[in-house]
């Protein structure tokens, strides 16, 4: 989190949790801080409404968990821009491993939906990473790089510099085992991701991007991951369902971000 022009992103991603009373139980079980950071959560798309009621007021931004690159039309399924932010959202997350893993999403697939999405003004964070077997073969480079490569359109630059495009690295060994990337892992794989941004736009566009770690980050190891100079923020799953440890992590980056 070392460059003045990142700021810190804490999101909470709800994945297929939670009814509308959930929702209202987390918010009043929430300890809530705010500060010179951005936080945003991510439910369901049935939740949204009730969420951004509850959030909006709190400063804290509600994404939906995937979304159309299409504006409107026979596409069974599907959730348009205009439909999200009709009931609050600002963000769509894209291509995250479950969603590559069970629902056959692509890189391509992401470029697309990305580049409808911010054309609607919807921000996208797109998430990568490596599998357990890319490490332990030594492909984590280059998976990340391809991920990224196929996801990243052209004409993104501008979203990159102006905070719009934000990129999650998660390695999917490390996605709800309560195994953690180390700080150096962690690290170094940021490191990868804003080189292959610099190779594939500017140096602009390498220092704007903001790369938010996700995997098993609970409240005990968000400080030192945060710490780390190229970790922007964390993107968290289990742990942003509990309003206890979700209010631990946001105190933690409202330190961090001070
Ligand atoms: P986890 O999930 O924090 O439960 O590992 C992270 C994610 O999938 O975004």
């Amino acid at each position: 989190m070392a460059h003045p022009h990142r700021k810190l992103i804490l999101a909470g991603n709800w994945k297929m949790h939670f009814t509308r009373a959930d929702v209202e139980k987390f918010f009043s079980g929430l300890d809530h801080s705010s500060g010179n950071f951005t936080q945003i959560l991510f439910p369901s798309f049935t939740l949204i409404e009730t969420v951004a009621r509850l959030a909006r007021p709190l400063g804290i931004e509600v994404g939906a968990q995937n979304a159309s690159a299409e504006k409107s039309g026979a596409f069974t399924g599907e959730i348009s821009a205009d439909m999200i932010k009709d009931v609050g959202a600002s963000w769509a997350l894209l291509g995250h491993s479950e969603r590559r893993q069970f629902f056959g999403e692509t890189s391509g697939g992401v470029c697309v939906r990305a580049k409808g999405l911010l054309a609607q003004n919807v921000s996208v964070m797109i998430c990568v990473g490596e599998t357990l077997a890319d490490r332990q073969s030594g492909a984590t480079q280059k998976t990340l790089e391809k991920q990224l490569i196929e996801s990243l359109d052209d004409s993104f630059a501008a979203a990159i510099e102006d905070g719009t495009l934000t990129i999650a690295y998660e390695p999917v060994w490390a996605i709800g085992t309560g195994v953690t990337a180390t700080t150096a892992q962690a690290e170094e794989a940021h490191q990868m991701i804003r080189a292959a941004i610099e190779r594939r736009f500017q140096k602009r566009a390498a220092d704007a991007v903001s790369i938010l770690y996700g995997g098993s980050v609970k409240p005990d190891n968000t400080e030192s991951l945060l710490s780390c100079p190229n970790v922007d923020g964390a993107l968290v799953g289990g742990a942003s369902l509990q309003p206890a440890t979700w209010s631990q992590i946001i105190k933690i980056g409202s330190k961090i971000a001070a």
